[in-house]
């Protein structure tokens, strides 16, 4: 096969998701396989980095193999092997890149090494979703349980921080939230279903930086309102209609500081051409409805993935792969893992 029509495999393993993935060279996706460990970590209510590890480990070869079967290719089919560098938990990391870089030698294939959150940033992207192209430059939202930032996307490898949280990341005040309210881990899908159920009126919430200059956010102070509303009351006393309106109302609080510096964000970004979100908490329908007014309002499309490829996933790792091998960009196999690696230093 011709290197530049091979395909590509993407592998993600830098959280809780083993996942592999093969995209034709034009971004048809071949092979897609997610394996979320949510089970392997529920029961300690949040991820145990040294239990994830193993499980990549005993998930990921099995996976990739899957995939290669399912696209009817083999390793050296490949015009290269993408996996997740960073940022994320070093252990999971090690075990993806270890695989791709070793995979890739015994191939003789190229290896990539990808950043998360620019894998995020570019999902949009892909043409196989049918949005139509976006082009450069588009205003990112990037909304996970590690990240929250607004981002000009100004090129493949070209990302400007307009503004970031200064303390939780948005997924990680669901993720706290839904755990103050008892709701199983991960929490944030948990809150929305239980949201639907809840009066969004019901309880007066901060909405930390409202209105302030800048697109930066703020969610700690909000879940300490949430936890000193319950700080009084006995565990397990918690009634679901009480339950149901805090969580409307949290997420009511949420959705307002996002659609708001959103709003910002556009006045920084005045030539975006669209507006993309990425993230698991761009799964998030309320979330996704205000972003989409909000951007409307402006005169701009909102472009939000479908669910399944907003949250952690191997599709978008190829893809990346995919734009950087078309600028003829290849990583060095001692390329290392870099648990810290901020979008705006690529
Ligand atoms: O991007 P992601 O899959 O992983 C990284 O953090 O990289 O995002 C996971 C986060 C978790 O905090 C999870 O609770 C949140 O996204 N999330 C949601 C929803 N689905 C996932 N938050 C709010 N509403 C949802 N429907
Ligand atoms: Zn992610």
């Amino acid at each position: 096969m011709e290197r530049k029509d091979a395909p590509i495999l993407g592998i993600e393993s830098s959280c809780d998701e083993t996942a592999a993935a093969i995209l034709a060279p034009g971004g048809q996706i071949l092979a897609e396989l997610v394996f979320s460990q949510i089970a392997d970590h529920a029961a300690f209510g949040g991820v145990v980095p040294e239990i994830a590890a193993r499980a990549h480990l005993s998930a990921l070869d099995a996976m990739v193999k899957d995939a290669l079967r399912q696209a009817r290719v083999g390793f050296s089919d490949l015009a290269a092997i993408a996996a997740t560098a960073g940022p994320g938990l070093i252990g999971g990391l090690l075990v993806g890149t270890g695989y791709a870089k070793g995979a890739a030698l015994a191939a003789g294939v190229p290896y990539l090494a990808i950043n998360h959150l620019e894998a995020h940033a570019l999902t949009a992207r892909l043409p196989s979703l049918g949005a139509g192209p976006v082009e450069f430059p588009y205003l990112l939202l990037l909304l996970s349980g590690g990240h929250s930032q607004c981002v000009a996307v100004e090129g493949v490898g070209r990302y400007r921080l307009l503004g970031a949280t200064l303390d939780d990341a948005v997924g990680e005040a669901f993720d706290k939230t839904a755990k103050l309210l008892g709701l199983p881990y991960p929490g944030g899908p948990a809150l929305e279903t239980l949201a639907r159920e809840g009066n969004a009126k019901a309880v007066p919430l901060p909405r930390p930086l409202l209105r302030r200059e800048g697109c930066d956010f703020s969610f700690s102070g909000l879940k300490t309102a949430i936890a000193q509303l319950l700080a009084a009351v006995p565990p397990g006393a918690l009634p679901r209609a009480r339950a149901a309106d805090i969580a409307a109302s949290f997420q009511a609080a949420v959705t307002d500081i996002l659609g708001d510096r959103l709003d910002h964000a556009l006045a920084m970004l005045p030539d975006a051409r669209a507006v993309v979100v990425a993230g698991g908490v761009a799964a998030n329908q309320a979330i996704r409805a205000r972003l989409a007014e909000v951007a409307g309002q402006a005169g701009k499309r909102l472009v939000a993935p479908p669910l399944r490829l907003c949250t952690d996933n191997a599709v978008m790792v190829a893809w990346a792969g995919i734009e950087h091998l078309r600028q003829g960009d290849l990583s060095s196999l001692d390329a290392p893992c870099k648990p810290r690696w901020p979008l705006e230093s690529l």
